[in-house]
């Protein structure tokens, strides 16, 4: 197992083993009942896809349980004997409907989504935090490129050279095209004040219609504390070589604003005026970031 570099993708950096099956990942072709997941790295991928597994099995865990989800295929490939880097395998023996999660910048999503007009959540977390938390991942993620030191860090990430591109492009090409291509586009920071609005908020996308008592369960199940205790979410089953969570834990802190304890003055004021310039076309409504 290594750290694998990064090779740039019609010029995305991807990690290798994913850019070498770019090929195959552009032609899959969903199921119109399939739904696709995209976040950039760290933005509360994990915290959807439970939130929207426990909706499609009406608040039952145990058959989430059951039925773990292509979420958790690039780390059983990672530790298979023949790495299957994509997740296609897994995916294909899978019936439709199928949870799908990507990484990849809107312009790099397989046509077939929207040819099939798939339904697309797309989750947006502040810049800050997210760079904080995708820091600490790559420091524990022994398969991610090295994170280096934390200044040398927040440039990497200003200049979108950190594995899935930069992260301004990938919150621009979501918002821009979410009303053509009918994408739910929703904010951590709206997950963290008022989680179950934004559950039902999901379950309507979804064209369900759950109980209150159901919907309760679900955002208590889908809590921080639950999840970090809950081994279908909290990782642990990744073996420590992939996954080396006395490094960081996968459930970090899920807070916001925790960019406070890591960001100094100066780089704030940085990043800020960086910020400013590289988002000054577009107007989407993030909070917790100034
Ligand atoms: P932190 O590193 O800031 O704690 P992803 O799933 O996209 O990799 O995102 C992981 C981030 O989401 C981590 O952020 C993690 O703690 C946070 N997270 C996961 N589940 C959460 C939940 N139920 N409530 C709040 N934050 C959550």
């Amino acid at each position: 197992l290594c750290r694998f570099p990064l090779e740039s993708v019609r010029g995305v950096p991807l990690m290798r083993p994913i850019a070498e099956n770019f090929d195959s990942i552009w032609e899959f072709n969903p199921h119109p009942l399939d739904l696709l997941i995209a976040t950039y790295p760290k933005a509360g991928t994990t915290w959807t896809q439970e939130i929207v597994d426990l909706l499609l099995h009406n608040g039952n865990a145990e058959l989430c349980k059951r039925a773990p989800t292509p979420v958790r295929s690039p780390f059983l490939e990672i530790v298979s004997p023949k790495p299957i880097p994509s997740g296609l395998d897994l995916l294909n023996k899978m019936d439709p409907p199928r949870m799908i999660k990507t990484h990849l910048p809107i312009q790099l999503v397989p046509p077939g989504f929207w040819e099939n007009k798939c339904k697309v959540i797309y989750v947006a977390r502040n810049a800050k935090d997210n760079l904080v938390s995708y820091f600490h991942f790559d420091r524990m993620n022994q398969t991610q490129p090295e994170p280096g030191p934390w200044d040398g860090y927040i440039s990497k990430f200003m200049r979108g050279e950190l594995a899935w591109g930069s992260w301004y492009d990938h919150v621009r090409g979501y918002w821009l095209q979410r009303e053509q291509k009918n994408i739910l586009y929703l904010f951590y920071e709206d997950m963290k004040e008022d989680p179950r609005r934004e559950v039902e908020r999901i379950m309507r996308y979804l064209d369900l219609s759950l109980s209150d008592d159901i919907i309760s369960r679900i955002v208590a199940l889908t809590s921080f504390k639950n999840m970090k205790e809950n081994p279908m979410s909290n990782y642990s089953c990744i073996p420590t070589h992939v996954f080396n969570q006395s490094i960081s834990e996968f459930m970090r802190k899920g807070e916001v604003g925790d960019w406070r304890t890591h960001f100094t003055p100066d780089q704030s004021n940085t990043f800020e005026e960086d910020y400013k310039n590289q988002m000054k076309d577009v107007d989407i409504p993030f909070r917790d970031s100034v």
